[in-house]
């Protein structure tokens, strides 16, 4: 029987704005429509910018009608993500908390997504029991993929916040991917050597899962990055080295990398990816597959 488990990756940086909401649904969105894979998409971020931008979706206000009703009903009869992980953390010996496509909501037939909600800011303030809520992802997983009312998936992404929240703590701790995406700037180079010498101590004492890292926004001349945009990669590269090394973790920095278009700033709100990025994300998801081995 070959393995049936869908890949589960999650998009982590410290840093805002490099992409992470953007890349994420962008190659849940190429996977889905290119290939005949399933996936499924968590906007884990308090800030909401991945279900607002969906939301608000501009091309044909259908779907900004259809997300808006379903989201306000999922509200009111307690099916979001901060109602699960209240299930979840209660004092009962069973999670209790049926998953549906009340719970899950269809984009397309193929790319299924779980919103966000504010209430995640408050239970961050109010769980504090960093242990109690490590379980919540993968056993959501598990229920989901039990469902027989819901097809399996054949990979699941979650779109984190900028900073290290009890959500992204359960995350890491189940997934088998965290993907990092890097500018080209200065701050990219510290910013991953920030977050891979801290996940093993926020970690610990579970295993790490592999880290793929990649320059998004990259400017191209020609088929290629520019100079200043290949120093930088090397960089990245230096650093990711030495961590993987220093740290002893699965540390890798990928060849493909997204360049920089302004058509993918209309990308989830109904632009879709521009066509002539589509082989991008092909090519990064080869990377990840490949590396996931
Ligand atoms: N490859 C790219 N080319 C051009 N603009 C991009 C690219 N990737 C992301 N952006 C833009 O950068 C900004 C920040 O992206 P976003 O995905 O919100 O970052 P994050 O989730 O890391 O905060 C957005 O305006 C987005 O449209
Ligand atoms: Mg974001």
């Amino acid at each position: 029987m070959p393995d049936k488990s869908p890949k589960t990756i999650a998009t982590i940086n410290f840093k805002g704005g490099v992409g992470k909401t953007t890349v994420t649904w962008c190659l849940g969105d190429v996977l889905s429509s290119t290939s005949n894979m399933r996936g499924l998409m968590f906007d884990l971020d308090a800030q909401m910018s991945l279900t607002q931008a969906i939301a608000l979706n501009e091309a044909t206000g259908f779907l900004q009608e259809r997300f808006g009703k379903w989201y306000e009903t999922a509200r009111q009869r307690k099916k979001t993500i901060f109602d699960a992980l209240d299930a979840f953390t209660k004092p009962m010996p069973h999670f209790d908390f049926p998953v549906g496509f009340d719970f899950i909501y269809q984009i397309t037939k193929n790319f299924h997504f779980i919103p966000s909600v504010e209430d995640l800011y408050w239970q961050e303030l109010e769980v504090f029991d960093r242990d109690g809520v490590r379980g919540f992802i993968g056993r959501l997983l598990g229920k989901i993929s039990n469902n027989r009312q819901i097809p399996p998936y054949d990979f699941v992404l979650f779109d984190c916040p900028p900073s290290f929240t009890l959500l992204s703590y359960s995350v890491l701790s189940c997934c088998d991917l965290v993907l990092i995406p890097v500018n080209p700037d200065f701050f990219a180079s510290r910013g991953v050597a920030l977050i891979l010498n801290s996940l093993r101590l926020r970690i610990e004492p579970h295993p790490l899962p592999k880290i793929g890292i990649f320059m998004n926004k990259a400017k191209t001349w020609g088929n290629s990055p520019t100079k200043e945009v290949q120093f930088y990669m090397r960089e990245v590269q230096k650093v990711c080295d030495e961590a993987a090394k220093s740290q002893a973790i699965d540390a890798r920095f990928f060849k493909s990398y997204i360049r920089e278009r302004v058509g993918i700033k209309r990308a989830i709100t109904g632009g879709g990816v521009p066509p002539e990025m589509i082989s991008d994300f092909q090519d990064l998801w080869r990377e990840c597959v490949e590396f996931l081995g």
